[in-house]
């Protein structure tokens, strides 16, 4: 399949070390990663806590330019639009699967002046998210079940991602596909092979002593 949309590669700050976040903040924006990506866990939607806007804001602080891609893993998205939006995000990416009425937080989102974007869980197809294609700028599949970094990457979802971007090219739409969870040098080939232009890596980037040289092998070997 041919990938009609540039390749982001987005390292996942929740695989940094906390006790020195400034320091590894700084070498994935010196990577040549294109977004971070920011994960925020409730501790409902998933079983597991994460951090809260104010951390997402000092992220952002230390970031610079490289845009924030703050991925809601909550089980109320639209009563924490205002505090991400506040707190720096670029980018946010609700679940199909959250209580609140997702057609109405997406338009919130990008009435705010941000991108929006729509996840769903390996367990979810992939038909009843094509309604909100028009009104999305990127949808995620998740490669793994939502809550923990250093999970497994599940190839079977990439049959999701080979019918969104069938879907959005029959629509005409110019949409990011993003992948996350489990993705190494290994499988970003595959989720950018069915399909996929935005890689979301945590533990296989954050490992690395040399990030900036993973960043551009995986994109080396993903180019088409
Ligand atoms: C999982 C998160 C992911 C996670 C990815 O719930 O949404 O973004 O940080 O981590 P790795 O790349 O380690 O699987
Ligand atoms: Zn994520």
């Amino acid at each position: 399949m041919i990938m009609s949309r540039p390749l982001i590669i987005a390292p996942s700050v929740l695989a940094a070390d906390f006790g020195n976040l400034d320091a590894d903040i700084a070498r994935a924006v010196s990577s040549g990663a294109d977004w971070l990506h920011i994960d925020i866990m409730d501790g409902h939607f998933v079983p597991n806590i994460s951090f809260g806007p104010a951390i997402c804001k000092t992220i952002y602080r230390k970031a610079g330019k490289i845009p924030l891609d703050v991925h809601l893993m909550i089980e109320r998205p639209d009563k924490y639009l205002k505090a991400f939006a506040d707190a720096g995000a670029w980018e946010i990416i609700i679940h199909l699967e959250a209580k609140d009425d997702v057609a109405a937080t997406l338009k919130k989102i990008r009435g705010m002046g941000l991108k929006a974007g729509l996840a769903i869980n390996p367990g979810t197809p992939v038909e009843p998210a094509f309604p909100f294609f028009p009104e999305i700028d990127l949808f995620l599949c998740m490669t793994v079940n939502p809550g923990f970094g250093g999970q497994s990457f599940m190839s079977e979802v990439m049959d999701k991602v080979k019918k969104a971007r069938m879907h959005a090219d029959q629509q005409g739409l110019e949409l990011n596909i993003e992948v996350d969870g489990g993705i190494n040098q290994e499988t970003a080939v595959t989720a950018t092979r069915a399909g996929a232009n935005v890689l979301v890596a945590g533990t296989s980037l954050f490992s690395q002593k040399d990030m900036r040289e993973a960043v551009s092998r995986m994109r080396e070997e993903c180019a088409p």
